[in-house]
């Protein structure tokens, strides 16, 4: 499999900068105000490659992140089919790939002619093989092991989100969305997270656990990063200097088999001072708790240097 970053410079060489900046502008603009559900949002080449530029670097990083937590939780899981819903120009279809190389059927499914024109270019240059690219509502999901709903729930009215999120729970033997790590995208993948239960499904990731989360409502909100290397393609489309960037996410991966979630999973990011870590982890009885590990308990502590924001935990510790 090819690499994205170069597979997108390719793409966006054939664009002068300049007209990519301004549409990424109005991109940032329409996603900011609120998209209007009933419009198309990549509705012409150019704003499918401006999209692809800007953001698919960060979602194809968060989606990588997600399916490295989930592949990790069940080494034995071979899914040989998959579906993307909103899938536009194909970063979950990348990330998946790379996640489970048992995948052999792919299909992204988009309202999006533009978007899945760029996405099917793009997996022509990686490489990426058995990927169909149908142009169909989100209402429509053939049954797959792997389907996956990603930065879509923003584009849809309320009601909208609950039908396309109980249409992947129909479908899917491992569901998958994931949204922006603000309050509101954490909100919306929190709605599906109960819609996801209401139908039979428990809980994979995140949380270890499918019962009502702990965060208590408007003072804080779950959500993880994945760092990515800017290229100076999209280091020039969002006029930015710095050669790195952290993208925040909020996600929930939810299973109709019996998985094992993790027995605990760490919330923030822990604070590592000499001879202490200080953890925020989110437990299987389904409670938060603030765990200190000291050098007294040497095993726990060796796991809990190496631990990470968005980590399971499975040490031990004091509250
Ligand atoms: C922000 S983009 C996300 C694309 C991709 N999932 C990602 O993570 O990069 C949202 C996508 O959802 C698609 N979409 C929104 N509403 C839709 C609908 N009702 N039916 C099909 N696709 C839809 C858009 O065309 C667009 O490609």
């Amino acid at each position: 499999m090819g690499d994205l970053g170069d597979a997108l410079a390719d793409e966006v060489s054939g664009f002068p900068p300049a007209r990519l900046g301004e549409v990424v502008r109005g991109l940032i603009e329409r996603y900011r105000t609120g998209v209007d559900p009933r419009s198309v949002v990549l509705d012409s080449e150019v704003a499918a490659v401006a999209y692809a530029a800007y953001r698919m670097p960060a979602t194809h990083a968060a989606l990588g992140a997600v399916f490295d937590v989930v592949s990790g939780l069940a080494p034995g899981f071979e899914p040989a089919s998959m579906v993307d819903v909103g899938g536009g120009t194909g970063a979950a279809v990348w990330a998946a790939l790379a996640a489970w190389g048992s995948l052999r059927e792919v299909t992204v499914i988009d309202q999006s002619a533009q978007a899945l024109a760029l996405g099917k270019r793009l997996a022509g240059r990686g490489g990426l093989r058995g990927v169909q690219w149908r142009r169909a509502g989100i209402g429509e999901v053939p049954p797959a092991d792997v389907v996956t709903m990603s930065y879509v729930l923003n584009e849809l009215t309320e009601r909208a989100r609950a039908d396309a999120v109980a249409a992947l729970a129909r479908a899917g033997g491992l569901v998958v969305v994931v949204e922006p790590g603000t309050p509101a995208g954490y909100e919306r993948v929190l709605a599906a997270r109960d819609v996801l239960v209401a139908a039979g499904l428990r809980v994979v990731a995140p949380c270890p656990h499918s019962g009502a989360c702990p965060i208590p409502t408007g003072q804080d909100w779950c959500h993880f990063t994945a760092r990515l290397n800017r290229s100076a393609v999209h280091r020039k489309i969002k006029d930015a200097t710095l050669g790195f960037e952290d993208e925040k996410f909020s996600y929930v991966a939810a299973a109709r088999a019996d998985w094992a979630p993790a027995p605990g999973r760490v919330v923030r990011h822990p604070v590592k001072r000499k001879g202490l870590v200080s953890l925020r982890v989110c437990g299987a009885d389904g409670a938060l708790a603030d765990v200190t590990v000291t050098k007294r308990t040497p095993e726990s502590y060796r796991d809990a240097r190496d631990v990470a924001w968005g980590d399971a935990w499975t040490g031990n510790g004091s509250p």
